[in-house]
């Protein structure tokens, strides 16, 4: 599609060094303006209609977007299942994506192909970034412009995840390499992270830091103490693994800076999360975010179309799935 225009102005230099620019990484904002005009707001309605049924919708997309992402760019590939178990969604990484979040873009793409001019024409990677956008903006978080114009991948391996995804128990050096490595930054990364705001945790995530700290039977002494007696009562030994935990123990439903808030008084659930206030490296941004809302809201809307960008494939390097859980 770039190329086609590409040549039918030629003739206009200037032209054509604008839109180099904005085909290189093959997105823009409307990239279905003539294939499917309103796909945002069909896909906008089948989130909401999702959401209202269920809260974890929310942090379930939003989470299975990042994942998608950091594996060979966000081109669904997270989504496709494998008959033998050997997908990226298969490795132990990947198990505890809450199925909410790929039954809302299965959902969604549901409602954009039963309009006969979109039917096959977007793809399941552009439908999960819109629906991502828009669980955001129902939680109370930034609106955004989404760019469009990603193309589903035909791979899919579990081998794939395997040291590509941030543990919870990394400290700023680990997290920063891993960010770094997709070309995000120090302040991308805590903006990023502050999405930790919404949804939940297993027990299992975090039990060392308040059980055997160490592999001692103490509690991390960068936890808030009387969280940290909390967490032990929500979360006791030998605890149902299904059971999970709200991240934010202050506004758990709303897509806030309340995590940066209470990072500062050590309420963060992962050492991952309270190392960036530790650190003395990435404590001023903390703090900034945690002072100035419209800061954090600026920073994480940046990041978030900066990650959405990740390895976007061109139209020869894969299509556009029919299920987004089986390649066509
Ligand atoms: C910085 C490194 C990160 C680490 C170490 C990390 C780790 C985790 C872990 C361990 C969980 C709990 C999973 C469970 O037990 O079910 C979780 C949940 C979550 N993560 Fe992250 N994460 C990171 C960054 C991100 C980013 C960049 C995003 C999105 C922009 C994100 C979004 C979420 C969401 C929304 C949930 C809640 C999921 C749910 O309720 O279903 N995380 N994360
Ligand atoms: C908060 O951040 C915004 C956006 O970066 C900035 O324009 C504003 O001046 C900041 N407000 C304060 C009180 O520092």
């Amino acid at each position: 599609m770039c190329s086609q225009t590409l040549t039918s102005i030629f003739f206009s230099s200037l032209l054509v060094l604008q839109l180099i620019a904005t085909c290189y990484a093959h997105l823009h904002v409307d990239y279905y303006h003539n294939t499917c005009p309103d796909v945002e707001s069909i896909v906008r309605n089948a989130v909401k209609l999702k959401f209202q049924q269920t809260f974890v919708t929310a942090p379930a997309t939003l989470r299975l977007f990042f994942h998608d992402c950091f594996i060979r760019g966000c081109d669904a590939s997270v989504m496709l299942a494998s008959k033998k178990n050997a997908a990226e969604k298969d490795n132990s990484d990947d198990l505890s994506l809450a199925g909410d979040g790929f039954d809302t873009v299965i959902k969604a793409k549901t409602a954009v192909d039963s309009v006969p001019d979109c039917r096959n024409k977007v793809s399941c990677a552009d439908i999960l970034a819109m629906a991502t956008r828009d669980v955001i903006a129902l939680t109370g978080g930034p609106s955004y412009e989404v760019e469009l114009g990603r193309i589903d991948g035909r791979i899919s391996t579990k081998a794939s995840v395997r040291h590509h995804l941030p543990h919870p128990d990394f400290r700023l050096d680990q997290l920063n390499a891993m960010f770094a490595s997709h070309g995000l930054t120090l302040t991308d990364l805590i903006a990023l992270s502050g999405a930790h705001t919404i949804g939940f945790s297993h027990c299992s995530q975090f039990s060392k830091r308040v059980y055997n700290f160490k592999s001692k039977s103490r509690i991390d002494p960068t936890l808030n103490q009387a969280y940290a007696k909390q967490l032990q009562q929500m979360c006791p030994k030998n605890v149902d693994a299904r059971i999970a935990i709200s991240m934010d123990p202050t506004t758990p439903q709303t897509f806030d800076n309340m995590y940066y808030k209470n990072l500062q008084q050590g309420k963060g659930m992962f050492t991952s999360d309270q190392s960036l206030l530790t650190d003395t490296r990435s404590r001023k941004i903390v703090n900034l975010f945690a002072s100035n809302s419209s800061a954090f809201e600026r920073s994480f809307v940046n990041a978030i179309t900066k990650l959405g960008r990740l390895g976007v494939k061109t139209e020869n390097q894969g299509e556009i799935r029919r299920d987004c859980t089986i390649v066509n």
